[in-house]
């Protein structure tokens, strides 16, 4: 199988190199099409050996494209490459709020994969949604799944919409548990923790929690219940949190997220 990679920034990089690690492509058979000519040495060095600064007949050897650009370079991407893309192509976008249809009018393609992943996927740890257009098949999609799979874990949908929903969520989400992880933080500090020491009872709490969860069948309400004993600290946390409507404010937020993400789909 070969795969061309366009845009060898932190995203396509992540894909690059998740794809390496698993052994599932070798490096001869990843091809990279990169803008920025000065990046050719820290690819090289990474062990990338086809790397491209120009699109060229090469690109019709690609059985996979993969589309890494920011959104607002998509259009000057699909006019260079255009020419150079078949039918029988799968493409692979990750491109934030670009609708399949965009893509399919613009390249003349119908194999279409579309991917929401997250920060975490550069340590293997993202939790991407993505979705499909009929004419990809069974096999393509396991082939791309198991490819998206090495940065992390996937959900597949038959909604596009859903792309939004999950960009809302899991796309946003890193930024929202760094929120709470910094508000807490700064309240260890104001409780007299030096920086270092707020640093990690914050970090380590967080990880605690996830693998206690991860260890356990009960949900995130079960845990609360057991853990706020009646009139004990947490409790007191708890209620504190209730009566400023936090929880519902965390909704408001995601569903703001939403919004912008709908928002920035229909503009492109
Ligand atoms: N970063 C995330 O956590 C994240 C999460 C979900 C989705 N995404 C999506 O992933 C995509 C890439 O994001 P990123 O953070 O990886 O961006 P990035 O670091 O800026 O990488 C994009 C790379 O593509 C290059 N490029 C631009 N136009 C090109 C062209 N016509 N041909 C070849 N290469 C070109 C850029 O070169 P120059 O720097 O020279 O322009 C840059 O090296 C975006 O569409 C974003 O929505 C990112």
């Amino acid at each position: 199988m070969k795969i061309l990679i366009i845009g060898a920034g932190n995203m396509g990089l992540t894909y690059a190199k998740g794809f390496l690690r698993s052994h599932i492509v070798n490096k001869e058979g990843i091809m990279i099409l990169e803008k920025s000519v000065d990046k050719e040495e820290s690819l090289r060095d990474l062990g990338f050996e086809n790397i491209y600064f120009t699109p060229g007949e090469y690109i019709k050897n690609a059985d996979l494209v993969i589309l890494a650009v920011k959104p607002q370079n998509t259009q000057e991407l699909f006019e260079s490459i255009k020419e150079y893309i078949g039918s029988d192509q799968v493409v692979l976008s990750i491109m934030a709020g670009v609708k399949m249809s965009t893509i399919s009018e613009c390249l003349g393609v119908n194999k279409i994969i579309r991917a929401m992943p997250n920060l975490a996927s550069q340590i293997g740890q993202s939790m991407t949604v993505f979705t499909s257009t009929d004419d990809v098949t069974r096999i393509e999609l396991v082939m791309v799944q198991n490819l998206i799979n090495t940065t992390g874990k996937s959900i597949y949908t038959g909604e596009e919409n859903m792309l939004d929903a999950a960009t809302a969520i899991s796309g946003s989400g890193p930024a929202y548990v760094l929120f709470f992880m910094d508000a807490l933080y700064e309240a260890a500090k104001d409780m007299g923790f030096a920086p270092s020491e707020a640093g990690l009872l914050v970090t380590q709490t967080f990880k605690g929690t996830i693998d206690l969860y991860n260890r356990s069948n009960h949900s995130a309400k079960e845990w609360i219940q057991k853990v706020a004993s009646k009139g004990g600290t947490t409790e007191a946390a708890l209620n504190s949190f209730e009566s400023c409507g936090l929880q519902e404010n965390i909704k408001e937020g995601a569903i703001s997220a939403l919004k912008r993400a709908i928002e920035l789909s229909e503009v492109k």
